[in-house]
């Protein structure tokens, strides 16, 4: 991403972001609520245009991309959402195979999905879960489900929006253990948005901190420990020199 630039009305939300992965590399995303690191995910794979910059993949550019090229570049870079809801109605393996469905450009045979499936749901600790219902399922396991589904599509890069949202500290560990030796079975590269700090400096090779719609500092998680924005260093420390807890 080179000088991305997004703006809603008079609000530059992405203003001049530069950003790099590398292949197999994980990368930790973090930045203050509202900084525009969904936004900046949406933009990376084609879902809202940038007002400026530009997004390459293996060397094209994302805008101008055709529909074949864009269904491809979909296929290979799956997506985890912020909020990754499951179908309800559906059981865990017709919402693991449902990507397989939308973003293939050739159907599968029944017999190869039905396989994908359970390598997917083995892939994450899940083997013999498929007829269940998601509200069957724990917070945990139901994030487990979700990464899965974007697995099935054997992914080379996954961008996720917060994979830990709402888990206790155990299932975030567990997650991010997940995350981490898929990542380095199948050489997928990633970018994770996420809060949490702990779980960004145990998996991400890279950090990179987003304010003001720039990335203000990035680099491996010792450099960021010891950056010398006072900013950086404040964020992920959680440090408030505001002073907003004792006015409360
Ligand atoms: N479709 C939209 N229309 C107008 N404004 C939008 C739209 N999508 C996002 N925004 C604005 O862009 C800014 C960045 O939003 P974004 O969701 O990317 O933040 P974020 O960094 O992901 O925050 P959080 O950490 O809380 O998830 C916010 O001010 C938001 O209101
Ligand atoms: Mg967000």
């Amino acid at each position: 991403m080179r000088g991305a630039r997004k703006r809603f009305d008079d609000h530059a939300v992405l203003d001049g972001v530069d950003l790099a992965l590398r292949r197999g590399e994980t990368v930790a995303l973090v930045g203050p609520s509202g900084c525009g690191k969904t936004v900046l995910l949406k933009c990376m794979i084609g879902l809202a245009p940038l007002d400026g910059g530009e997004i390459l993949f293996d060397g094209a550019s994302v805008a101008a991309m055709g529909d074949a090229a864009r269904l491809d570049l979909r296929r290979r870079v799956g997506l985890m959402f912020q909020y990754n809801a499951l179908f309800d109605s559906m059981t865990v393996g017709e919402n693991v195979a449902y990507g397989l469905h939308e973003r293939l450009s050739h159907p599968m045979a029944p017999a190869e999905v039905d396989e994908r499936v359970a390598w997917a749901l083995a892939c994450v600790g899940l083997t013999g879960t498929a007829d269940l219902r998601p509200e069957e399922l724990s917070g945990g396991m139901r994030k487990r489900v979700g990464l899965a589904r974007t697995m099935a599509l054997r992914p080379e890069v996954i961008l996720y929006d917060e994979p830990t949202m709402g888990l206790d500290p155990i299932n975030t560990h567990r997650i991010g253990a997940l995350i981490d030796g898929l990542h380095k079975s199948y050489g997928i590269a990633s970018i994770m948005v996420t809060h949490d700090m702990k779980l960004a400096f145990d998996v991400a090779d890279r950090v990179a901190m987003m304010h003001d719609g720039r990335v203000l500092g990035e680099g491996t998680p010792d450099a960021m420990r010891a950056h010398p924005d006072v900013r950086v260093r404040d964020f992920l420390t959680g440090t408030d020199r505001e002073g907003a807890v004792a006015d409360l």
